[in-house]
């Protein structure tokens, strides 16, 4: 029997790595680690991390600064700390992490998750351990399976990892060679998975992968399944009463999962749908592989599916070669659709991307003052999409206990949260509220009708 070591997990970046890092926890619960919630105490620590732009990549190394530090503390007190660095960057920079941050013993890459209690041994024998190999194994075959929910919310929400990798290579990201081809997990694993995740009290699942809606996984019947064709599957796990899926790329929304926001009720209102720039002219250097009109049609078969929608998106300012005209063109394309959200980011030249090898790259004070412009068109958006849910009365899965004593919070069918006075034993149901109020971005209100627990007087 292994004695107990401590384990801290920092996560950086998207949903993918969040649900890496459980099962990176879980995976490493045999070998006698329990995860703890500060870094001080842990004996080995794992940074999970992001390459999508300079700035997230770069705060690893301010991190390691800060895990040096800890690390010299304990060896001062004999207490030996292992440093970890996984996920993106640990794949994209291999040994080079450790030749730059000597203290790090062990460099891991999003692949390889399922080597890590080798590789620790090897780095206490050996002094340090770098795997960043695309093995022709799935890791998700080896990785322990969930021993619990890898939660948003109290266990009442959870991701699910369904597809990985890309294979669109878009001229500005790194996604393509940092998590490798597009490969997607068998339908009989996924329903195993969302099933054991439903007995222990998950409500809500969100489907995830960097291109999700490509998903071509094999159906029990040997043929590749849709995304369309998984969710309904899902849809149909007792106990599963919401399903979200993201990220999606506008060329794959396919008639099915199209249609499927028609058909499936536990499919929520809600599509995550990045469309970079709505410059022709951009999205042709950005190798997006369609058009603004392209978009904007997949959006009206959208709505024509299903009118009540939350539409989302990812743009990038910035872009080598983006003209004043070209921004104004995503300007109005944002004027266009309406979203309830979006996130906006300063194009971030990364290494072995083409667009780093344009010519044609943008002033940063540029970058910064179009970046300013879009996210207030955006806010502006949120703020009305939001006002126009008060007085409205929908669905809130409650998650967690509220900012504010009497309070909880849980998520509404568009995805936004919403505080509620009520009592703490409706996290994990989903109740009937009415909205009253907005902030900027939280919603509040109050139960439409009490559940049948609370006016049993319990
Ligand atoms: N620079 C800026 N933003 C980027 N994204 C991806 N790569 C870059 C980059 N090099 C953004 C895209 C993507 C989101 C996850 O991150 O908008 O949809
Ligand atoms: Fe990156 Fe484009 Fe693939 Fe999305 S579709 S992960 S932006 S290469």
């Amino acid at each position: 029997m292994k004695g107990t070591r401590k384990l801290f997990v920092k996560s950086f970046g998207c949903q993918m790595n969040v649900y890496d890092s459980q099962r990176m926890t879980d995976t490493l619960a045999p070998e006698g680690y329990v995860e703890t919630a500060t870094a001080e105490d842990a004996d080995l620590i794992i940074l999970n991390t992001c390459h999508i732009r300079e700035k997230a990549a770069e705060k690893v190394y301010s991190e390691l600064g800060r895990m040096r530090r800890l690390k010299e503390e304990a060896a001062a007190n004999d207490r030996r700390v292992l440093i970890a660095v996984a996920g993106c960057v640990a794949q994209a920079e291999g040994e080079e992490i450790v030749r730059r941050a000597p203290t790090v013993d062990v460099v891991v890459g999003s692949q390889n998750y399922h080597h890590l209690p080798g590789l620790i041994a090897r780095a206490e024998r050996d002094g340090h351990a770098v795997d960043t190999e695309f093995p022709v194994d799935d890791k998700f075959d080896h990785l322990a399976a969930p021993s619990r929910a890898m939660t948003r919310g109290r266990g009442v929400t959870a991701f699910v990892t369904v597809q990985e990798g890309c294979d669109k290579f878009c001229t500005f990201c790194v996604v393509p060679f940092t998590r490798g081809a597009e490969t997607s997990r068998a339908v009989d694993k996924i329903s195993a998975e969302v099933e054991r995740l439903a007995d222990a009290g998950v409500r809500e699942v969100t489907l995830i992968g960097q291109n999700v809606n490509a998903y071509h996984g094999a159906g029990p019947d040997g043929r590749p399944w849709s995304l369309g064709r998984l969710l309904e599957r899902i849809a149909r796990i007792r106990g599963i009463e919401r399903l979200r899926y993201t990220t999606s790329h506008p060329l794959d929304m396919a008639h099915d999962l199209i249609a499927a926001h028609r058909d499936l009720p536990a499919l929520m209102p809600q599509l995550h749908l990045p469309v970079q720039s709505g410059s022709d002219r951009i999205l042709a250097a950005m190798n997006r592989r369609h058009t603004r009109a392209d978009y904007l049609d997949v959006i009206s078969r959208l709505l024509e599916s299903q009118p009540d929608m939350a539409l989302t998106s990812d743009f990038i300012v910035g872009f080598p070669g983006e003209t004043e005209d070209d921004f104004a063109a995503t300007l109005r394309l944002v004027g266009e659709i309406g979203f309830s959200g979006a996130f906006s980011f300063k194009y971030s030249p990364r290494p072995g991307t083409r667009g780093a090898e344009m010519t044609d790259q943008v002033d940063e004070a540029v970058k910064s003052e179009r970046l300013h412009r879009l996210q207030r068109a955006i806010d502006r958006q949120q703020a009305a999409f939001n006002r126009r849910c008060v007085g409205r009365t929908f669905d809130v899965l409650f998650e967690r206990p509220g900012r504010h004593p009497g309070q909880i919070v849980g998520r509404s069918p568009y995805l936004q949260p919403v505080q509620v006075e009520a009592p703490s034993s409706l996290i994990g149901a989903i109740a009937s509220v009415t909205i009253t109020e907005v902030s900027s971005n939280s919603l509040f209100g109050a139960l439409a009708r009490q559940p049948a627990l609370a006016a049993a007087g319990a």
